[in-house]
């Protein structure tokens, strides 16, 4: 079969965006077997931005790369955009990412000797159909102006700061115009005011229509999200709507503000 035959709700459908069954990922080694996630079963809607929080070790990184489909779950099902992706071979599952999704680390995983705009090109490189050279520099151009760094675009990365480099590695993750946004303690290595920053990218990605599912361990960066799920030994053992998420912009306002005010003085 090809990868559109899976006749379901797609884009625009009144599909959830990610629909898990009863699922599970361990991993064997001679050994042992670590149930890494424990009988998962979670509903994602479109729009939404939820944080997964749990201590190390909870299976948080496992779940999202199971949700970025750079892994298989061990058994039960992962419904993406209303698909099914558990029988998609690799180069159906690979472009199925492609299309669909966001990816965003803690380490930002840029390509080291290549300028911020060929990094955000880099994904275009792999769409089907074909983006034409020029159009792939086009979206990457505006992308990276879209995230503050039209200033910056043939820098490389140890030319930029651990917030610029962040930025770069969203635009990457937004240039394919993904429906999902799947990003893992992207402020684990920034310091608090540039992690506002990035949130505050991140929700008015959020306000702009695109589901974002963030891991973090922070329980100030989950308060910028609108539902917070708590992973324990594999399992979720909470999940709640946040009624008063954070506003990363109004908190930027507040404190450019005082900066202002400082210098002033
Ligand atoms: N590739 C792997 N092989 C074996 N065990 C793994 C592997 N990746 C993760 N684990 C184990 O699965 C559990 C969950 O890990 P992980 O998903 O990385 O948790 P978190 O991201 O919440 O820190 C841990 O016990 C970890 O040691
Ligand atoms: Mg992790």
């Amino acid at each position: 079969m090809t990868a559109e035959s899976n006749a379901v709700p797609t884009a625009g459908g009144a599909a959830p965006i990610i629909e898990l069954r009863a699922l599970n990922r361990t991993y064997r080694t001679d050994e042992v077997e670590v149930r890494a996630v424990h009988d998962v079963t979670l509903t994602i809607e479109r729009g939404e931005f939820v944080a997964i929080m749990g201590a190390s070790g909870s299976g948080k990184s496992t779940l999202m790369n199971v949700l970025g489909c750079l892994d298989r779950p061990t058994s039960g099902d992962y419904r993406l955009a209303g698909r099914s992706v558990a029988d998609l071979d690799r180069a159906q599952l690979a472009l199925l990412r492609n299309r669909k999704i966001g990816f965003v680390f803690q380490s930002f995983n840029l390509l080291a000797r290549t300028s911020a705009l060929e990094n955000v090109e880099l994904p275009l490189l792999y769409s089907v159909p074909l983006v034409p050279r020029r159009e792939r520099r086009a979206r990457a151009t505006r992308t990276l102006e879209s995230v503050g760094l039209a200033a910056r675009m043939h820098h490389v990365p140890s030319q930029l700061s651990g917030g610029q480099q962040q930025r770069v590695a969203i635009a990457r993750a937004l240039v394919t115009e993904p429906e999902l946004l799947l990003a893992d303690e992207p402020t684990g290595n920034l310091d608090s005011r540039t992690s506002i920053e990035i949130m505050g990218l991140l929700q008015a990605q959020n306000d702009a229509g695109l589901t974002v599912v963030m891991v973090t361990h922070e329980l100030d960066i989950a308060a910028y999200c609108k539902r917070v799920v708590v992973m324990r030994d594999g399992a979720i053992i909470r999940d709640e709507a946040n009624a008063e998420p954070r506003s990363a912009a109004a908190e930027r306002a507040t404190l450019d503000a005082a900066e202002q005010q400082a210098r002033l003085a």
